[in-house]
C-alpha cells in the first residue's frame, strides 16, 4: 500500500502535494518524494523516512510549479531508499510516474529495457513504467499511456506526467484506489479521499480499467478499450477522521475488509508460469542448502505466535519436516535445541517486536539459518535475518492484527508448499490444486464479508457473556486459539480456545447453561470427532455457534447456530474460518462500548521485554 497525490491549476502544487500525503501517511511512511513541473523541465525532490524528511526538503527549495504529482511508500520492491522512493523517471527524467501495487512481469520487462540501453536507478518494479513510458512516447501522451497499459500486468494505481505536454496528468487503475477531486479551474487526483476533502468534497472514484486525462478545466474518463465513460459525481459528506477510515467506524473493520485485497496482493509472483510450483525470488538459499535443513523453529508472539502454530502444520503435513513454535519470551531462555541444520523462521508484522528479534539473535548465535516473514520492509527483524519473506498487507494500524494474520497464513502455506516441493514431498497434481485453491482465496473472502448480518446478530446477543470458549481440532484449534484471542483483547471479555479432544480432561467443568462455544469445524478428517465433542457441550446446555464448510447441512442439527464459509481445501480453510471471528471480536467490543483500535493496556508494537 502506498499513497498517490497529483495537482493541476493555477496554483503552486507543491503545498497540496505535501498536504495530501501527509493526509495518506496511513498508507505508507517509508518514503516519500514529489515531481513539480516549474515551466521548463519537471524538479524531483524525494527522501527516505517519514514525511517530514521530505517536507524539510521541500521548504528549503521550495519547489515552484502548478503541475505535480507526489507518493508516500510503503516498500515493497526494494528497500526504503532515497533510490527507491518514488516519483520514478525515465532516462532523461521528462517521463515521470508515482504507482502504488505492485508489476508482476517488471523483471522480464527490465531486462528487456535494459538490453535497449536504459539505465535504471532504484531496485523498484515501477521504475520500469517510467521507463516503458519514455520508449513509448512518439509525440501522444495519451497513446504512449495506453501502450505502457499493453505491456504491464499486475495491480497499479498509476499518475503520469511528462514536461513534453504539461498541460495535463494521466492516471489509470487496476485493483488499487484513485480518486479524482473535481475543483473549480483546478484538479486534484489522490489513493483516497481524505488527501483531498479540504479542497473539494466534489469527486470522480476510477474503477479498474479507466483512465482519466485530467487537465485544470476538464476531466477525461475512459475504459480499457477507449470508450468514454460519464463518471456520476460522488459528494463526500464523511467528515475528515472517518475519510481516513474510507469511511469505517474503525481501522479494524477497514483493515477486515481489506483482506481479499491483502491476500491476493501476497500471493502475487508467487507461482511459475503454470502454477505448478511456489517461486519467492527473493529467497537466495539453493535446493542443496534448503535440503540440509533437518528442523525448523518458529518464533513469534501473539497473533504471529498463532500464525507460526498454523505454519507448523503446513510444513510439517505438506513438506514433511519436523516444526517447533515457540512464544518469543520464552524461546532464548529454554535453551533451545538449535544448530546449522536448522531454520529459524520468525514471523512479525511489525518487525520490531523486541522479544521476537532477540529469539532471532540467539539462533543466529547457535548457527542456524534465519528467515523473516514480516509485513515491514526494512525492519530491524528484517535486515537482522539471512532472508525474507514479506506479506504484502500493507500498513495496519489498529492494534488488533487482522489482515496481518491472515496473509502470515498465506506465506507459511507458501512457505510449506515450497518446501514441498523442494523435498518432493507431494505429487505436481496436488501442488497445482492446492494452488488453484490459494488463488479461490480473495474471491472467497470477499464473498464472506459481504454476509455480516448474522454476526453482528450473535455479537449483540451474546457481546454481554463474561466467559466464551472456543474449540476445534487440528486446524481448527489453531483458528480457536487466534479467535479467542482477537475476542479478549478488544471486547474484554474472558475467553478460552480448547483443543475439542481435551475438553472433558478438565474444562467441561466449566461449561454450563448459557454458556457460548464457538465450534470450529471445517476439518473433514476430524469432523465427525469435533460433532462428538459439539454434542458433549450441547448435553451442557451450552449456546454453540459453529463455523463449516458451506454445503455442510449436518451441523446445523447439532448447533444453536451455523456459519458457513465457502468450501476450501482443509489447509486453506483456516484462512477464511479466522474472519468470522474476527468479525465476531469486532461486533462484540462495539456492542460493549470498547474502544476498538486502542484496546487498553496494548500497544501496537512491543519494543520492551
Ligand atoms: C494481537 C496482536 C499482537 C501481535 C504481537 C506481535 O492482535 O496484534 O498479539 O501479534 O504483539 O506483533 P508483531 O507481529 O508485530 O511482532
Amino acid at each position: 500500500m502506498c499513497g498517490i497525490v497529483g495537482y493541476i491549476g493555477p496554483n503552486q502544487a507543491a503545498p497540496f502535494l505535501i498536504e495530501g500525503l501527509t493526509k495518506l501517511e496511513y498508507r505508507g511512511y517509508d518514503s516519500a518524494g514529489i515531481a513539480v513541473f516549474d515551466g521548463e523541465k519537471i524538479n524531483v525532490e524525494k527522501s527516505v523516512g517519514r514525511l517530514g524528511a521530505l517536507t524539510q526538503i521541500i521548504e528549503q527549495k521550495q519547489p515552484q510549479g502548478c503541475l505535480g504529482i507526489g507518493h508516500t511508500r510503503w516498500a515493497t520492491h526494494g528497500r526504503p531508499s532515497d533510490a527507491n522512493s518514488h516519483p520514478h523517471t525515465d532516462c532523461t527524467g521528462k517521463f515521470v510516474v508515482v504507482h502504488n501495487g505492485i508489476i508482476e512481469n517488471y523483471m522480464t520487462l527490465k531486462e528487456k529495457l535494459i538490453a535497449k540501453g536504459h539505465i535504471f536507478k532504484s531496485e523498484t518494479d515501477t521504475e520500469v513504467v517510467a521507463h516503458l513510458f519514455e520508449e513509448s512516447y512518439e509525440g501522444d501522451f495519451e497513446a504512449a499511456v495506453k501502450k505502457v497499459l499493453a505491456q504491464i500486468e499486475g495491480s497499479y494505481a498509476l499518475v503520469f506526467m511528462t514536461q513534453l505536454e504539461p498541460d495535463k496528468i494521466i492516471c489509470t487503475k487496476q485493483d488499487n484506489p484513485l480518486v479524482i477531486g473535481l475543483g473549480q479551474g483546478e484538479n486534484f487526483i489522490a489513493s483516497d479521499i481524505p488527501a483531498i476533502i479540504n479542497r473539494t468534497r466534489k469527486t470522480y472514484i476510477l474503477s479498474d480499467g479507466e483512465m482519466a486525462i485530467v487537465t485544470k478545466d476538464s476531466v477525461w474518463v475512459q475504459n480499457r478499450q477507449g470508450v468514454p465513460v460519464t463518471k456520476k459525481v460522488f459528494e463526500v459528506n464523511w467528515d475528515a477522521e472517518a475519510a481516513e477510515k474510507g469511511g469505517y467506524e474503525h481501522f479494524m473493520i477497514k483493515e477486515i475488509y481489506e483482506q481479499p485485497k491483502a491476500i491476493r496482493e501476497t500471493l502475487t509472483g508467487r507461482f511459475n508460469k503454470d502454477d505448478s510450483a511456489v517461486v519467492f525470488e527473493t529467497l537466495k538459499w539453493t535446493k542443496e542448502e534448503l535440503l540440509k535443513i533437518k528442523k525448523i523453529a518458529i518464533v513469534a508472539c501473539g497473533t504471529a505466535y498463532h500464525a507460526g502454530i498454523v505454519g507448523k502444520y503446513y510444513l510439517e503435513n505438506l513438506a514433511r519436516i519436523p516444526v517447533e513454535v515457540d512464544v518469543a519470551s520464552e524461546f532464548r531462555y529454554r535453551s533451545p535445541l538449535i544448530d546449522e541444520e536448522t531454520l529459524t523462521i520468525v514471523v512479525s508484522q511489525s518487525g520490531e517486536t523486541l522479544d521476537t528479534l532477540a529469539g532471532l539473535k540467539e539462533a543466529k548465535r547457535l548457527g542456524s539459518k534465519t528467515l523473516a516473514v514480516t509485513n515491514v520492509v526494512g525492519s530491524s527483524i528484517a535486515r537482522e535475518a539471512d532472508q525474507v519473506i514479506y506479506t504484502w498487507a500493507g500498513p495496519e494500524i489498529a492494534v488488533a492484527s487482522t489482515k496481518a494474520y491472515t496473509t502470515q497464513l498465506i506465506v507459511m502455506f507458501l512457505f510449506g508448499l515450497y518446501m514441498a516441493g523442494i523435498r518432493e514431498m507431494l505429487p505436481k497434481e496436488r501442488i497445482k490444486e492446492l494452488i488453484a485453491g490459494a488463488r479461490n482465496l480473495p474471491a472467497q473472502a470477499h464473498e464472506l464479508l459481504e454476509n455480516v448480518d448474522p454476526i453482528k446478530t450473535f455479537a449483540q446477543k451474546y457481546g454481554f457473556n463474561e466467559d466464551v470458549f472456543f474449540i476445534g481440532r487440528a486446524l481448527d484449534y489453531c483458528v480457536a486459539l487466534e479467535g479467542s484471542l482477537k475476542l479478549k483483547e478488544i471486547s474484554y471479555i474472558h475467553a478460552e480456545a480448547y483443543a475439542a479432544g481435551e475438553l472433558k480432561h478438565g474444562t467441561l467443568a466449566l461449561i454450563i447453561e448459557g454458556v457460548p462455544v464457538i465450534a470450529l469445524a471445517t476439518q473433514e478428517d476430524v469432523y465427525e470427532k469435533t460433532l462428538s465433542n459439539i454434542k458433549e457441550v450441547k448435553a451442557r446446555d451450552a449456546v454453540v455457534i459453529g463455523i463449516a464448510l458451506e454445503g455442510d447441512d449436518q451441523i446445523d442439527k447439532y448447533v444453536d447456530h451455523a456459519i458457513h464459509i465457502p468450501r476450501a481445501d482443509k489447509y486453506l480453510a483456516p484462512i477464511l474460518a479466522v474472519i468470522p471471528l474476527q468479525l465476531l471480536a469486532y461486533y462484540a467490543a462495539k456492542t460493549r462500548g470498547c474502544d476498538v483500535d486502542k484496546p487498553r493496556n496494548l500497544a501496537k508494537s512491543v519494543t520492551v521485554e
